[in-house]
């Protein structure tokens, strides 16, 4: 057996085995190179629709499209050895019905060869989630704030800030648990309520902006590496990436209109050393 295929990746159902055990570790990435970095660390490396704001600018998760999911998807699985690869389907490869989401799911595991899909949505997802689960394709769940209905949301506001407001998300986390998922993560929810959730369900909740309460937390990469230009409150930023990279541009800029950038003669001494 060869040294790469004696490291076992993670699997849904690892992940699932993790409630109520040691706190679930994810992040989100959406090259070969970052995801190598986060493999180290992570249990599972989510490769979020979110690349459509981090990657492409855009101001929300709608423009996606599900050949950007799976072209990313692809170079973080090439990146990655032990994490759990996790690949978001994106806004419209999947609401309409059980079997277009059947559909998208096996072009996204299939082409990338990751190892569950995420989508969002509670009771409403329900059908779909168990049509999945039971055909071969772990379904990790999304409740709370769910970016991709931005547009009938009206705004990125938490979700159950008034204890009664909470009864749809407790519902939609139940749903989500009983159709099968084998994750779920919960966004920009109150501590109460996050806490109630993971107390009650019995699949793994991942909270971003959900509180400590939850079996896991993710993060968007660039978020916490201080790499994106606006960033939710609820971050705690890990680093401040944007000003380091800057000044290295800025060195390389000046160097360069001074002259002082190497020559070929130096380039070839250090491929020759
Ligand atoms: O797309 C993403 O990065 C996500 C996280 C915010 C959970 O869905």
């Amino acid at each position: 057996m060869s040294v790469q295929s004696a490291i076992r990746r993670k699997t849904a159902p690892d992940i699932r085995a993790r409630k109520r055990g040691e706190p679930i570790v994810m992040l989100t990435s959406y090259h070969a190179h970052t995801a190598a970095l986060v493999d180290r660390h992570c249990d599972v490396i989510l490769v979020g629709d979110s690349l459509g704001n981090v990657m492409h600018g855009f101001e929300t998760t709608v423009p996606v499209t599900l050949d950007m999911m799976i072209l990313q998807g692809a170079a973080v699985m090439r990146g990655s050895k032990q994490a759990l690869v996790v690949v978001d389907m994106p806004f419209g490869s999947y609401e309409a019905s059980r079997e277009q989401a059947f559909n998208s799911a096996v072009r996204i595991m299939k082409e990338t060869q990751c190892g569950a899909v995420k989508l969002e949505g509670g009771i409403r997802m329900t059908e779909t989630i168990a049509f999945l689960s039971g055909r071969g394709i772990p379904v990790m769940g999304h409740i709370g704030l769910t970016p991709q209905s931005i547009n009938t949301l009206g705004s990125f506001r938490a979700q159950g800030r008034s204890e009664t407001d909470w009864g749809p998300i407790e519902d939609d986390a139940k749903a989500v648990a009983d159709a099968g998922a084998f994750s779920v993560v919960v966004e920009a929810v109150a501590e109460p309520l996050a806490r109630k959730i993971t107390e009650t369900i019995a699949i793994p909740t991942i909270g971003i902006g959900a509180s400590a309460a939850c079996d896991g937390q993710v993060l968007v990469l660039e978020d916490m590496l201080g790499l994106s230009p606006r960033t939710p409150k609820f971050v705690r930023r890990y680093g401040d990436l944007g000003p380091a990279i800057e000044a290295a541009i800025e060195g390389y800029a000046a160097d360069v209109r001074s002259r002082a950038f190497p020559g070929p003669e130096h380039v070839y001494d250090m491929k020759k050393g």
